[in-house]
């Protein structure tokens, strides 16, 4: 069973655990799913193995193994299944480069698993099963945009919220294939560890979610922009208060660009997640003049992805 799940990017971010084991998140989070990048992942059941054959993007890596394997274990037990299977996983994403591979990554696996096995979930459980082999997968199941909520184990999954907005436009702009310094997991825990800042962080975050809630209704993309870049920074801010930084020069650089273009009376506003890469936030008619601006740069411009789907061949 092959299923693609699409890349999403936070525009009200998720940093930090308040229950490690569950991935349940201290605060909801906010995302667009973008229709670029993907990954497909084809699972089979295959009665004859004795344990998991796993390969991704062309290899067997054994680090990655191990927490694909993890999930399937996981949703083995929950639902006393007792075969092993053949994994085959493609992103068209640089992997760990903070074009969170990881997202759709675990939101594929967990809908090709599933469907392997016969099971026929609900998006909800979907989602669920998605968010404990990796938070911002449980956004992955959803296309456009979608709220991560806090909730319980039952209750903290994503929804897709009803917003129909074709020239909201994200642009990637690729400073750095290279993997990241640090996994997010790891610096959202030392992150969650600064006490002072990261109440802070999670009081600011609501307020800067409810306000983006009536941004996107508006269609304001000038509010989106300055809510999700500040959103982003205070993320960036946190982070770097544990010694752990995303930005490289070349990101930096990239901001600074973006400062400029805004002076120039582009709407184009940036996120960054835990990664050097920058998103651009913008609408239809501002691509082009970013798209040049940026002519030394790779650039990907993307609209809305789709829900994780089953696809055939
Ligand atoms: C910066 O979902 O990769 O992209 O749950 O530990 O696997 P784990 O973390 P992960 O974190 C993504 C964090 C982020 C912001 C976001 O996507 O909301």
């Amino acid at each position: 069973m092959k299923a693609r799940a699409y890349v999403n990017f936070a525009l009200i971010k998720y940093w930090g655990k308040k229950n490690e084991k569950l991935r349940l998140p201290f605060q909801a989070s906010l995302s667009f799913t973008i229709d670029k990048l993907f990954t497909d992942t084809k699972v089979t059941v295959n009665k004859k193995l004795i344990k998991d054959k796993i390969t991704i993007n062309g290899i067997s890596d054994e680090r990655l193994n191990k927490r694909v394997i993890q999930h399937l274990n996981l949703i083995r037990s929950k639902y006393n299944i007792k075969d092993y299977v053949e994994v085959t996983s493609v992103n068209n994403v640089p992997t760990s480069a903070g074009l969170a591979s990881s997202a759709s990554s675990f939101a594929a696996l967990t809908l090709a698993a599933t469907k392997a096995f016969n099971l026929n979930l609900s998006k909800e459980e979907l989602s669920r099963l998605s968010r404990y082999a990796s938070g911002s997968a449980s956004r992955s199941i959803f296309g456009n945009f979608a709220i991560w909520d806090i909730g319980d184990d039952k209750t903290s999954i994503a929804r897709p919220i009803d917003i129909n907005w074709p020239e909201f436009k994200i642009i990637v702009l690729m400073i750095d294939k290279s993997k990241k310094p640090a996994s997010s997991t790891d610096a959202m825990k030392e992150s969650v560890e600064n006490k002072l800042l990261y109440d802070e962080w999670v009081k600011q975050s609501k307020i800067d979610l409810d306000k983006m809630l009536i941004a996107l209704n508006n269609k304001d993309i000038k509010s989106v922009g300055e809510i999700a870049e500040k959103n982003a920074n205070h993320m960036h801010d946190l982070i770097e208060s544990t010694g752990i930084t995303y930005k490289t020069k070349e990101s930096l650089k990239a901001i600074d660009k973006i400062h400029e273009l805004r002076t120039k009376g582009v709407l184009a506003y940036y996120t960054m997640d835990a990664g050097p890469n920058i998103k651009i936030i913008t609408i239809d008619s501002e691509v082009n003049k970013i798209v040049d601006y940026f002519n030394e740069y790779e650039t990907i411009v993307c609209s809305k992805g789709k829900d994780a789907h089953i696809v055939l061949n």
